[in-house]
């Protein structure tokens, strides 16, 4: 695994690799990883020639009462999880490769990012966009590969490559969870051990709504109402539960299959987010 950190260094050997015909998968991350993130680079690793991962803990996609700072970080435990995945290369940019001085280029997301996460979190999809579109330019991946943990980022990017005609593709994975069904996500390292407990109810609300809508229920109301009071107990804060048409994102006021079911909660000071998709 080679660790580069050049943008243009990067851009430099990615460019040969295309010209010689070769596939490049392409897996952004912010560090700290778990096996949700080893699953996009096992995918990766089969389905490309060359595989590159980056770490950029990305300031334009945080808001300025969010966690950026403490955000955590380990290097050495994340390239302890890579070199055996067999990544080829390593990307660790620092701000100004990513960012140059007097950067501009603030890409504005489509409408996917308005509803669920984009309604309370202003600003964060158009940092995420101007992000991957940046990293995009320099990787020139064939391939890029998203958690579908990140359901709604998943499809603001689609939506990105879609209006820029860009020739990435881009593919998703399922989300990789804990034994007891927490997603898993670097934030879970803020819960305590009374919090991580507590943790369990996003994951299962949401195998309980499953069960109430294929049991018949036809108002999104309900649902939502279920949802809401089984997490009550549990969480701190709900910051918002949605039943929304999978692919538009939109709040559904009748009920109809599939169904996107997303929530975001705050235990203690830690926002969890997750989702399901429930089918016919
Ligand atoms: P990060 O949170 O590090 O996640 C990187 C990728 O891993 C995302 O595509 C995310 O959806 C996926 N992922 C995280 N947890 C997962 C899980 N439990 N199962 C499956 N996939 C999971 O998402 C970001 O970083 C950033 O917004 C980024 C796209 C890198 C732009 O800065």
């Amino acid at each position: 695994m080679k660790i580069i950190k050049s943008s243009n260094q990067l851009h430099k050997i990615m460019g040969l690799f295309r010209k010689k015909g070769k596939r490049i998968g392409f897996v952004p991350t912010m560090g700290y990883l778990h096996e949700g993130h080893v699953s996009l680079v096992r995918r990766a690793r089969r389905e490309n020639d060359i595989v590159v991962v980056s770490i950029f803990v990305n300031p334009t996609q945080f808001g300025p009462k969010e966690d950026f700072k403490l955000y955590p970080r380990n290097l050495k435990r994340d390239k302890q999880l890579l070199s055996p995945k067999k990544v080829d290369y390593l990307f660790l940019p620092i701000r100004s490769s990513i960012y140059p001085k007097g950067f501009q280029n603030c890409l504005e997301p489509g409408p996917l990012a308005h509803p669920l996460c984009g309604a309370k979190r202003p600003g964060h999809f158009r940092g995420v966009v101007t992000v991957v579109n940046r990293l995009f330019e320099i990787v020139q991946p064939d391939y890029a590969y998203f958690g579908e943990k990140d359901y709604q980022q998943a499809k603001v990017i689609q939506d990105m490559v879609k209006t820029r005609n860009l020739s990435v593709h881009i593919r998703t994975c399922p989300i990789v969870r804990e034994k007891d069904g927490l997603a898993m996500s670097s934030r879970n390292r803020y819960l305590s051990k009374t919090e991580r407990i507590r943790a369990r109810a996003l994951s299962r609300s949401l195998t309980e709504a499953k069960k109430i809508i294929q049991d018949g229920e036809t108002n999104p109301f309900q649902v939502k109402k279920g949802i809401r009071i089984f997490l009550k107990s549990y969480v701190d804060k709900i910051d918002y539960v949605e039943l929304a048409d999978p692919n538009k994102l939109t709040p559904l006021k009748r009920l109809k299959l599939p169904v996107l079911v997303a929530l975001a909660c705050f235990i203690g000071p830690t926002r969890l987010i997750d989702n399901l998709v429930v089918k016919r």
